[in-house]
């Protein structure tokens, strides 16, 4: 169950060259965590294993954000992507992340993979701004509209950039 935690305004950070790992089944719902994630998002593994990967969802996130990676991998492509998270006691934490497919031994979707490292500064900073955008037009839009407003947005602005999200996304990782 997700717990209802006020958000504060502090960050915390990996450490240098500490990853986060993670697994989902396909339904988002946890079913590995490596000692980073738990260490930085400070849930204990029996908190972790079993929930949905909401559990570290921030509230300053927009929605398109999310609709955005499971489009993503429902087309069967992989996700880059920032993401700012929220620790058990409100901090928060942004990282860059990468989530591909899991296949078990025989070639069969079972689940996703995830692994995230420290985002550059610079990059945290445009991603910030994006977000609050599409936060802003999630809100005017109404919660049905939410996520489609503001994946429209998102891509009306990359098109005057003449980039693809993707593209962006590495894009800023490659200016640091
Ligand atoms: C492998 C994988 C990793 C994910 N990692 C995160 C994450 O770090 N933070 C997050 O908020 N959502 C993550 N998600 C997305 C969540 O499943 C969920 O869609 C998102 O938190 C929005 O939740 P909500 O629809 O309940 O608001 C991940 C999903 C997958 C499949």
């Amino acid at each position: 169950m997700k717990l209802k935690i006020a958000p504060t305004q502090r960050e915390v950070f990996l450490e240098p060259g500490e990853v986060i790992v993670s697994k989902t089944d396909l339904t988002g719902r946890i079913t590995y965590a490596n000692r980073a994630f738990m260490r930085l998002a400070d849930f204990s593994e029996p908190e972790l294993l079993g929930t949905q990967h909401n559990i570290v969802r921030h509230p300053d996130m927009p929605r398109g954000a999310f609709k955005l990676l499971w489009d993503t991998l429902k087309g069967g492509r992989e996700f880059f992507g920032y993401v700012k998270n929220m620790t058990s006691n409100g901090d928060f934490y942004w990282v860059f992340v990468n989530v591909t497919p899991d296949c078990d031994a025989n070639g069969k979707l079972v689940g996703y993979f995830s692994v995230r490292r420290i985002p550059g500064r610079k990059a945290v900073a445009v991603m910030q701004g994006i977000y609050e955008e599409m936060l802003a037009v999630e809100k005017r839009a109404g919660a049905a509209n939410a996520s489609a407003a503001s994946i429209e947005f998102l891509q009306a602005k990359l098109k005057t950039l003449g980039i693809t999200y993707e593209r962006f996304i590495l894009s800023l990782c490659e200016q640091e």
